[in-house]
């Protein structure tokens, strides 16, 4: 008798889930993660067996043990309401559902009309991993989600493309269809990323829009200069690249949720190789990236700090949030380091070259039978020179080493020679990858140890070394 009543009840629950699943347009399987992944959030939500699935949450599998360095640290993006608008940027919204996915966001998006013509509900659906929005007016998902909670159910919305014709609704307060109905029946933040042809973005209409959606706390990201679509066109109207717009997304929702604790912090960061020069063409360099400093200067603004990056030639974008002073020679970052001095935090990731030839042929070298007798002469040590320093010293002087061999004894001797507070070492030995890779595996040398944080990608790195900055330099203000 009682196992008929389960039976039951199963077969009831098993129906009751093909049922939302199908009026989703989901798979059982995917509607069981949806209800999974809302219960782990804590959200309310129509469920197949709301119950079961909240006590379970209830008991929960609690977060994994800290590990040293892991980065452990929530994901910063949440849930995003991707709005596209009807432009050609349409087709880097697919890439930028992507790369929000990667952040751990849980992605919902709807497309204008316009934006129909450029992508398809079907791929962004599928990228989202839930249907695509579309219609103010479709029965179905108004009373399934229905605008007000597509608007509600969102910590940030993201508008990109955001054509000339939504930012003038936005402006105006124009609400005929769902993109627009959504927009505005919401009190979260908004951040747009504006994509058209220079000539209607200068236009004062747009400008007047603009100004009026800046005043009222829209968040505008972008536009890039550059090449349009249209042959031969180019100015300003590019859309931000999608890493562009997660990065300001990252800031703004780290912003609203009171997570900045490097706030009222000002850290100096070098990132990228120097080129020293040998004649007007050619230099001497390294195989550095810039990766590394670039995602630390990242993540300490998104931690709320003023970041001064200091970078050497690389072949990667600026961080979003952050001052940006471009040098080439060892000589030119010692010189703007010491101007973006004080500070309460410097990391030195850039791999500055230890000499530079001391006479650069004024002319292009040439040929002569035999190779050049290049005389090198030692650069200014960066590290040990700000480290070492009484006045104007950073409380936090954190230096890189990047070794290929006996990495821990060279990192310790290195600390305790340079005088600085931490030493990050890692192995750049071709095998690892490091040089240029995404991903690092570092160990953090202090006076009280050695820590070995496991493989991960460089930003995750990044987001645990600003955890320990910030924890270090609260510490010192609070001691
Ligand atoms: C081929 C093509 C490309 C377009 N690209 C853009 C664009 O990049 N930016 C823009 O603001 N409008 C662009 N438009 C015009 C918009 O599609 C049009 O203003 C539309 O009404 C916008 O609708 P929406 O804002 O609801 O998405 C383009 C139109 C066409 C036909």
């Amino acid at each position: 008798m009682a196992s008929l009543t389960v039976r039951k009840l199963d077969e009831a629950l098993k129906k009751r889930l093909r049922l939302l699943a199908a009026r989703n347009g989901r798979s059982v399987e995917e509607e069981i993660r949806q209800i999974l992944g809302r219960a782990a959030r804590g959200e309310q939500g129509e469920s197949a067996g709301t119950a079961p699935v909240r006590q379970a949450s209830a008991r929960g599998i609690g977060p994994l043990p800290a590990r040293h360095g892991a980065d452990e640290a929530a994901p910063d993006i949440k849930r995003i309401l991707l709005i596209i608008g009807g432009g050609i940027a349409a087709y880097k919204s697919l890439d930028l559902i992507r790369r929000l996915k990667e952040r751990g966001a849980t992605v919902r998006c709807i497309l204008t009309k316009a934006a129909q013509e450029f992508v398809t509900p079907l791929s962004a659906g599928a990228l989202c991993g839930e249907r695509a929005f579309t219609d103010l007016f479709d029965p179905l998902s108004e009373f399934d989600v229905g605008h007000i909670r597509l608007a509600r159910e969102a910590d940030l919305i993201v508008v990109a493309p955001a054509t000339a014709d939504l930012m003038a609704k936005l402006a105006g307060g124009h609400a005929d269809d769902l993109a627009t109905a959504v927009l505005l029946a919401t009190a979260t933040p908004i951040l747009l990323a504006p994509a058209m042809n220079p000539r209607m973005w200068e236009h004062p209409a747009t400008q007047r829009n603009l100004a009026q959606l800046s005043a009222d706390g829209v968040v505008i990201v972008g536009p890039g200069e550059g090449e349009m679509a249209e042959i031969g066109e180019a100015g300003v109207g590019r859309m931000a690249e999608p890493l562009e717009i997660v990065a300001t997304a990252e800031l703004l929702l780290r912003k609203a949720a009171g997570d900045q604790p490097l706030t009222g912090k000002r850290v100096v960061v070098t990132s990228g190789p120097t080129h020293e020069p040998i004649d007007p063409v050619r230099y001497i360099a390294n195989r550095s990236s810039g990766k590394q400093g670039h995602a630390i200067a990242a993540a300490a603004a998104a931690a709320g700090a003023e970041v001064i990056l200091i970078r050497g030639p690389v072949n990667i974008p600026d961080p979003v949030g952050v001052s940006v002073v471009k040098v080439e020679t060892a000589r030119e970052m010692f010189e703007q380091v010491e101007r973006a001095m004080p500070a309460d935090c410097a990391v030195f990731a850039a791999a500055v070259a230890d000499w530079r030839v001391s006479a650069p042929g004024p002319e292009k070298l040439k040929k002569t039978g035999r190779g050049p007798a290049l005389n090198l002469v030692e650069n200014t040590d960066i590290l040990a020179t700000i480290a070492q320093r009484k006045a104007k010293r950073p409380a936090l002087v954190i230096g890189f080493a990047a070794e290929t061999e006996k990495v821990f004894a060279n990192a310790k001797d290195k600390l305790r020679r340079k005088g600085c507070d931490w030493i990050v070492a890692n192995d750049v030995s071709p095998e690892t990858g490091v040089m240029g890779g995404d991903r690092n595996r570092v160990h953090l040398v202090t006076t009280e140890g050695v820590e070995s944080w496991p493989a991960q990608t460089k930003d995750a790195v990044a987001r645990a070394l600003v955890k320990r900055i910030a924890a270090a330099l609260n510490k010192e203000a609070n001691s």
